[in-house]
């Protein structure tokens, strides 16, 4: 089966680095766009030049260096922003700009005190300056998640007319719910016009933990971009998380899409982000979080040490983590302890295996987790002949 391309647009830069006390340096950035990069990220949105000297200076100092993605830089529909991140993406093999203004009732009426006609107005003026920088030009309409689709697709018509090469609608308030957003997403597929000559992108906010669900409603429906942010950092619960969707993508192959991520550089691309921006990565995170490949039931670890697909459905390896990891605690059973004890050196029999259990449990009812040097000393405490 010939998988369709969905391309990744990272935003870790732009909308991740927005968390509260993440803040980066610019040297900082670079490092992560270069691994970006590698990694096989298609657009990597480098920052929002406009809004202080530090980030026109990452914009431009990241358009400098990379090679492959398009490097993306956020304006709002004014003037200024858009010269401003011309200038910060001078240098840039692959620039895009990315411009756009809020398109809900509240919107327009509490931000902008516009009408519906004069936010056209505005959108398409924006693009046509844009326009006269670079050709790659994405319009964002900011709250598309809550604008009237009637309306969304008329904005979104305007703006392939005025040069808009990608349409975003974002879920900037992550409101809707997955049926809801894939329809409205298949809404503008029938309506807006010359919808065919460009690309219809996603950006999906996680204040109701659905912003993964979205973006993968939002792709069965026809979307081609993906935005989203390494460990699905990003204003207030978050954006999509990256390697949520590689990895919905590649682990639902019948889907018939894929991406260019290379997923193998996933988990280490998540630590180098908690780690600069000095913010964990919570242990249950899908993918990348440390309990992820983590099994502590015993009747899940006596599973995973018959066969690992009885309890897992991506092969650690994948995502670049070496092992999958079978803890030992209260509620283990003897498959696990004797899959340890063998893997430090201890071959026991049945019978050795009930006095070293019953030793355990009482260790592992005083402990959280039992590890090795303690399993050497329960095999002492107990007393018995064995193979080591
Ligand atoms: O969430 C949002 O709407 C945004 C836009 C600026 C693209 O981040
Ligand atoms: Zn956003």
């Amino acid at each position: 089966m010939d998988h369709q391309k969905v391309q990744i647009f990272d935003t870790t830069l732009r909308d991740g680095e927005q968390v509260p006390g993440c803040r980066l340096n610019t040297s900082q950035k670079v490092i992560i766009a270069q691994r970006l990069d590698e990694m096989g990220v298609d657009i990597i949105e480098a920052g929002f030049p406009i809004s202080s000297p530090g980030d026109f200076e990452s914009v431009k100092a990241i358009a400098k260096i990379i090679n492959n993605a398009s490097v993306c830089a956020l304006t709002r529909a004014v003037k200024e922003d858009i010269e401003v991140a011309a200038k910060a993406l001078k240098y840039a093999k692959k620039p895009r700009i990315h411009t756009g203004i809020g398109t809900s009732d509240s919107h327009i009426k509490y931000k902008f005190n516009a009408t519906q006609s004069e936010i056209i107005e505005r959108a398409a003026e924006a693009i046509f300056f844009a326009k006269t920088f670079v050709d790659d030009i994405e319009f964002y309409a900011e709250d598309a998640g809550r604008t009237d689709n009637e309306f969304l697709a008329k904005v979104c018509s305007e703006a392939v007319k005025a040069g808009a090469t990608v349409l975003n609608i974002p879920d900037t308030t992550g409101y809707c719910l997955p049926d809801e957003y894939g329809a409205k997403i298949k809404y503008l597929k029938e309506n807006v016009i010359g919808i065919d000559n460009v690309i219809l992108s996603c950006h999906c906010h996680n204040d109701l933990g659905l912003a993964t669900a979205n973006s993968i409603a939002g792709v069965i429906n026809g979307v081609r971009q993906i935005e989203c942010t390494i460990n699905g950092i990003g204003e207030r619960a978050g954006n999509t998380s990256l390697e949520e969707v590689v990895m919905i993508l590649r682990q639902h192959p019948n889907l018939g899409f894929d991406t260019n991520i290379n997923s193998r550089l996933l988990y280490d691309t998540s630590r180098l982000v908690s780690e600069s921006m000095g913010m964990i990565v919570q242990p249950n995170k899908a993918i990348v979080g440390a309990n992820a490949f983590a099994h502590s039931s015993g009747i899940h670890q006596d599973g995973m040490i018959k066969n690992r697909s009885t309890y897992e459905i991506i092969d650690p390896n994948e995502v670049g983590v070496t092992e999958s990891a079978i803890v030992l605690t209260a509620r283990s059973g003897r498959a696990a302890l004797a899959y340890r004890a063998k893997k430090i050196g201890y071959e026991l029999t049945k019978l050795q295996l009930d006095i070293v259990y019953l030793e355990f449990l009482k260790l592992a009812d005083k402990k959280k987790i039992v590890l090795d040097n303690d399993v050497h000393q329960i095999v002492k405490w107990s007393n018995i002949e064995i193979l080591a």
